[in-house]
């Protein structure tokens, strides 16, 4: 089949889930199509190593600046948004449409096509409710997408529904969830959880990982104090922060070396070999204190054939069936999160019998050719 030739815009170039999940869409579209980024960084690194075209046109400071959470001040970053449109509008006319993977790329990609600019797809992957989104940007928001994009992608039930909640039109939203390669986790040579346990000098002690950028929202917080209740129980914190949240790291630091916990938080920065790292422990959990619009690292730790314990909002509560595929908790309730934990270790079998269903369900519903299927069907209607 012959793809759409698409010009995918993303305006960050660190590796957040969003970009890894364009990761697989580029390059699939590799033969047609290319990557435009407003910055220069790791992410442009992968799609080259996957023989993706790339192009960096760097944005000004000022719209790298913009926070979604803030108010009027993104009035500053007019001008420059206008100038970044315009890049936007020449760089797509090779192509027959726009994918914007990030909000800042769809503003600049709407604004384009008031300047002869492709048919714009929006591939959202935020809950644009308060809680991250200011009132004015969550109205520019809506609005542009309503009247200046073809459809608007959501990664979740839930993205899609919250969009509609702050005034999106119904008839742009089309559901293509995530689907992660299951290959990485398949594939893992047999001594490599042996060896990163090594490497941590735990012996067998009960491992616990999250896989999330270090990120109040993301909760690892509420990890280490289920912790506290979880005598000789260690826990592993991939990732790091990657958009300037570094206090909160600093804060993560700080609890981790509390007497309680010393000796027992193993914080490892970005690591690229997640899989494996997932194998080594004995559970994935996932503590977003705010709903997760979608969540790669749940469908991750499935596929990992580990028990997943998640927060019970957003896009997760579409991945876990509570009980059966995973373990669903409250946001926010260390209390709870220390209880399932503590049960699934005192009983492996049943932990066994739930990270087994949960491996069948991911591969089944979240695989590579599920969601290219679903792209493929969306922009095809373009
Ligand atoms: N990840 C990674 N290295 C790390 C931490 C996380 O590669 O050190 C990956 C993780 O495996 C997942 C993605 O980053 O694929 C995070 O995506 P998710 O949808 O869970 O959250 P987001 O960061 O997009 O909000
Ligand atoms: C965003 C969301 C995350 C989702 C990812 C990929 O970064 O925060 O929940 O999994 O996009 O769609």
């Amino acid at each position: 089949m012959k793809r759409r030739r698409v010009l995918f815009v993303d305006h960050a170039a660190v590796l957040g889930g969003a970009e890894l999940s364009l990761l697989d869409l580029a390059t699939a579209y590799r033969d047609t199509s290319e990557v435009l980024l407003f910055a220069d960084g790791p992410f442009r690194e992968r799609l080259e190593a996957a023989q993706v075209k790339v192009k960096v046109i760097p944005a000004p400071q000022s719209i790298l600046a913009v926070k979604t959470s803030g108010g009027l001040s993104a009035v500053k970053a007019l001008p420059a948004l206008w100038w970044m449109a315009r890049q936007i509008a020449a760089a797509g006319r090779e192509f027959d449409l726009v994918h914007a993977n990030s909000q800042k790329a769809f503003i600049a990609a709407a604004i384009a096509t008031l300047m002869g600019g492709r048919p714009v797809v929006w591939h959202l992957r935020d809950i644009v409710t308060a809680q991250h989104f200011s009132s004015v940007n969550r109205a520019i928001a809506v609005f542009l997408a309503n009247h200046r994009v073809s459809q608007v992608l959501v990664n979740s039930r839930a993205t899609g529904e919250a969009f509609i909640a702050a005034g999106g039109r119904k008839d742009l939203v089309t559901l293509v969830y995530n689907g992660i390669g299951s290959d990485p986790f398949d594939n893992l040579a047999s001594d490599q959880s042996a060896q990163i346990r090594d490497q941590l000098g735990i012996g067998d002690a009960p491992l616990v990982g999250v896989f999330s950028r270090l990120s109040y929202w993301k909760g690892q917080h509420i990890l280490l104090e289920a912790l506290q209740e979880l005598p000789n129980v260690h826990a592993l914190l991939v990732g790091k922060a990657l958009f300037g949240e570094a206090e909160y790291a600093s804060r993560l630091e700080a609890m981790a070396a509390a007497p309680e916990l010393a000796g027992r938080v193993h914080m490892l920065g970005f690591r690229n070999d997640v899989p494996a790292l997932m194998s080594a422990g004995n559970i994935v959990v996932h503590t977003s204190t705010e709903p997760e619009p979608f969540g790669r690292v749940i469908v991750e730790g499935q596929l990992a054939k580990r028990p997943v314990v998640a927060a019970a909002a957003g896009g997760a509560v579409e991945l876990i069936q509570d009980g059966v595929t995973g373990h669903l908790v409250p946001p926010g309730d260390s209390v709870a999160l220390a209880k399932v934990i503590g049960n699934l270790l005192s009983d492996p079998i049943a932990a066994d019998r739930l990270a087994e269903r949960g491996y069948i369900h991911a591969k089944d519903t979240f695989s590579l050719e599920s969601l290219l299927t679903a792209f493929d069907q969306a922009l095809n209607k373009v």
